[in-house]
C-alpha cells in the first residue's frame, strides 16, 4: 500500500509539481510518508512546489507539542523533504477562537484552489479527517467533538493517556474533502477489514463518514489484503 500509493504521488508530481495536496495523520500513512521520503532521497519525488493542507489538529496543542499533528508532520514528512515551509498547512490547534480559526482553514484551502489529491485514512468507526459518525456532517472545516473511540486511538502520542488527549478537534469537513478532484483512501490491517465493507459496499450515510466517498466521481481506495478481507466480490 505504501509503496503503490508514494509511486503515484511521485508520478502525479511529475506531471503537475504545484499539486495541492490533502495529508493525514494516524498509523496508517507512516509508511507511505517513509516510502515518499525514500523516492524523495532517490531523486524520483519532488515537493519544492507542492502545497499541503492537513486534514485536521487537536484544539489546544500549539504546533510546538509532541501529541500535535503538526509535530507527526514533522517527524514523518516535513523534516526529510523539500517542501516549502510556507507553503505546508494544518489548522492551529492554539487559535484563539477554534471557530474563525476552522473558516480561516476553509479560505485558505480556497485560495489555493482546492484540493487536487486528497488522501484519507479511515477512523475504526468510518471517520474521515475527524468527522465522526452522526445524523448530519458539516460541510466545511470546523470543530468538532472527538469520540470516547478516537481518542484512545490518539492515545500513544500522549504518553498513553487517553485523558490527555484533547476532547475537540479543528477539521476539514466532508464537503471539503469531497471537493477533492480526486480523493484516495488508504487502509491497512484486519482491524480495518470491517469498517471498510462498510464505508465501500454498505449504504452512504452519515453514519459512516467514509461511505459519502461512494459519491465521488474520482474516488480511489488502496488496501493491504486484510483490511480488504471482507469486500463482496
Ligand atoms: C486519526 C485521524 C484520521 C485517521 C484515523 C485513523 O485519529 N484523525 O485522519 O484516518 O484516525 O488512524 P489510524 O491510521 O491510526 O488507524
Amino acid at each position: 500500500m505504501a509503496d503503490a500509493v508514494a509511486w503515484f504521488l511521485a508520478e502525479c508530481l511529475a506531471e503537475d509539481p504545484s499539486l495541492v495536496l490533502g495529508l493525514p495523520t494516524g498509523r496508517t500513512p507512516i509508511p507511505m510518508y517513509r516510502a515518499l521520503v525514500k523516492l524523495h532521497r532517490q531523486g524520483r519525488a519532488d515537493l519544492s512546489r507542492a502545497t499541503t493542507f492537513n486534514l485536521d489538529e487537536f484544539v489546544g496543542l500549539p504546533a510546538r507539542h509532541p501529541g500535535s499533528y503538526h509535530a507527526f508532520m514533522r517527524k514523518y514528512l516535513f523534516k526529510h523533504v523539500n517542501l516549502d515551509p510556507s507553503r505546508t498547512h494544518l489548522p492551529h490547534g492554539d487559535a484563539p477562537s477554534p471557530v474563525a480559526e476552522a473558516r480561516r482553514y476553509d479560505a485558505e484551502i480556497a485560495a489555493a484552489g482546492g484540493l487536487d489529491i486528497a488522501i484519507l485514512g479511515i477512523g475504526a468507526n468510518g471517520h474521515i479527517g475527524f468527522n465522526e459518525p452522526d445524523r448530519s456532517l458539516p460541510a466545511g472545516t470546523n470543530v468538532v467533538t472527538l469520540k470516547a473511540a478516537s481518542r484512545a486511538g490518539n492515545a500513544a502520542a500522549f504518553g498513553g493517556e487517553v485523558s490527555r488527549v484533547p476532547t475537540r478537534a479543528i477539521s476539514m469537513g466532508v464537503g471539503t474533502i469531497l471537493s477533492a478532484r480526486h480523493v484516495l483512501l488508504i487502509a491497512t490491517g484486519a482491524g480495518k477489514a470491517s469498517i471498510i465493507a462498510q464505508a465501500l459496499q454498505g449504504p452512504v450515510t452519515t453514519r459512516v463518514p467514509a461511505s459519502l466517498l461512494q459519491l465521488h466521481p474520482r474516488a480511489a481506495v488502496v488496501l493491504d489484503r486484510a483490511a480488504a478481507a471482507r469486500l463482496t466480490e
